[in-house]
């Protein structure tokens, strides 16, 4: 283990400093992708990059890389980040403690004139939430080729502006290049309760349930709430409801850590007296089995058609995301347990809930993620909080797996 640590101190004044962009009144951020309040994090995550030292370099969907040079030319770079974005009522933890957390790293080596051999890039994604535009990990889809650029850029959002357009009005959409790393690792809040209601204050993550996501189309007929009886009537939210209630069922019936949410609903033409004629929804499962996902998404498709007949409307189900559960590489892993180990915090295995970049890296480079704990394991909520001592246990983990991975020039035990 190396003797370097980080500033804990630093590193809190930097996410409380981030956390003013898009500052909401609970003490959350709303930090939607591709918004103005996306490109002043950009801004200032590159600025304190380069005071850093580090040059900076955008690729087409707008992923940012800040690298700090090693002592071999020629070596792929240790990767370390997560996201700037923010869902709509976010915390100021969520994605900004990864970036942060590689950031620090780097000052921390700055202040230490230590060199490593292989380079360490911090990266930003881009579209990690997937709240305004899906797919979900949309920066790091495209680096790791699950989706085409274009296919990226043309999605849009609610109101029918392209992720593409939003990506050239704030100045992000930059060069598409090959660009290798010899290794990912992502420190995040844990955004579940494990680690708190154990005491641990690292979670050694494994890998991370499989999603699917889906638009949800109810179609029924607008239809006068007064004279329309009851039996006559292609009611759309009451099939959009019937909808809710079968997703939560199935989650609750399926095992592998299921689980089922419809977290967004657009009724039409929403007038008290009108009967909803069309519904526009989403349903987002996940499972630790991809077989099992399967099940789920047959089972939903099943209970669509019944609610068709029920409620006489129809249901369209579009695909917004997929993909399988996914597990890290064992060498990274080890690594990030071997850190823990070797700095003294009580740490756990864990499997990720959410989705994070290092699902989609972890197809194109080895990948870990180390997780610290967050209060009440409370997360896409304005008042998402976690203690400075975690966030800075969880950046020296990050330091010292950063370090082997890298090595430090000069040091003999070091292997990339
Ligand atoms: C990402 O935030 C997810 O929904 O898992
Ligand atoms: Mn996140
Ligand atoms: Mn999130």
């Amino acid at each position: 283990m190396h003797s370097l640590r980080i500033n804990a101190d630093r590193l809190w004044a930097s996410l409380m400093e981030m956390a003013r962009i898009g500052a909401t009144p609970k003490g959350g951020v709303r930090r939607l992708t591709l918004t103005d309040e996306d490109r002043q994090a950009r801004d200032l995550f590159a600025r304190w990059a380069r005071e850093a030292g580090c040059s900076i370099e955008v690729d087409a969907i707008g992923n940012i890389f800040a690298r700090r040079a090693g002592t071999d030319p020629a070596a792929a770079p240790v990767a370390m980040g997560s996201h700037l974005d923010s869902q709509p009522s976010g915390g100021k933890f969520d994605g900004a403690y990864g970036v942060m957390a590689g950031l620090e790293v780097v000052r921390t080596l700055d202040d230490a004139g230590l060199r490593t051999r292989a380079p360490l890039e911090v990266v930003s994604w881009t579209n990690e939430e997937g709240s305004r535009f899906t797919p979900v990990m949309m920066g790091s889809g495209v680096f790791a080729g699950v989706f085409a650029l274009e296919h990226a850029r043309a999605q849009k959002d609610v109101e029918g502006r392209s992720a593409g357009e939003a990506l050239d009005a704030i100045g992000y959409a930059g060069q598409a290049r090959p660009h290798r790393l010899a290794a990912y690792l992502e420190a995040h809040i844990e955004q579940g309760p494990v680690l708190e209601n154990e005491r641990c204050t690292i979670g050694v993550v494994q890998g991370a349930l499989g999603q699917r996501w889906y638009d949800v189309a109810v179609t029924g007929q607008d239809a006068h709430a007064g004279p329309t009886p009851m039996a006559l009537r292609q009611d759309a939210l009451l099939g959009a409801s019937r909808l809710v209630q079968e997703v939560n069922r199935i989650a609750r019936e399926f095992p592998d850590e299921a689980r089922g949410t419809v977290g967004f609903m657009q009724v039409k033409p929403n007038s008290r007296n009108v009967i909803p004629g069309e519904v526009r929804t989403t349903v987002d499962f996940r499972n630790a089995k991809a077989a099992t996902l399967d099940a789920m998404c047959a089972a939903l498709a099943d209970a669509a058609r019944r609610i068709e007949s029920e409620c006489r409307v129809r249901i369209e189900l579009r695909e917004a995301t997929c993909f399988k559960p996914c597990e890290f590489d064992a060498g990274m892993v080890a690594a990030v347990r071997r850190s823990a180990s070797a700095l003294g915090f009580r740490h756990r295995d864990i499997v990720s809930g959410a989705g994070h970049d290092a699902v989609y890296v972890a197809r194109v480079a080895p990948t870990a993620m180390i997780f610290v704990p967050c209060e009440g394991g409370i997360s896409h909520n304005e008042t998402e909080s976690a203690t400075a001592a975690d966030l800075a246990a969880g950046c020296n983990v990050l330091l010292q797996a950063a370090l082997e991975k890298a090595g430090v020039a000069g040091e003999a035990r070091a292997a990339a």
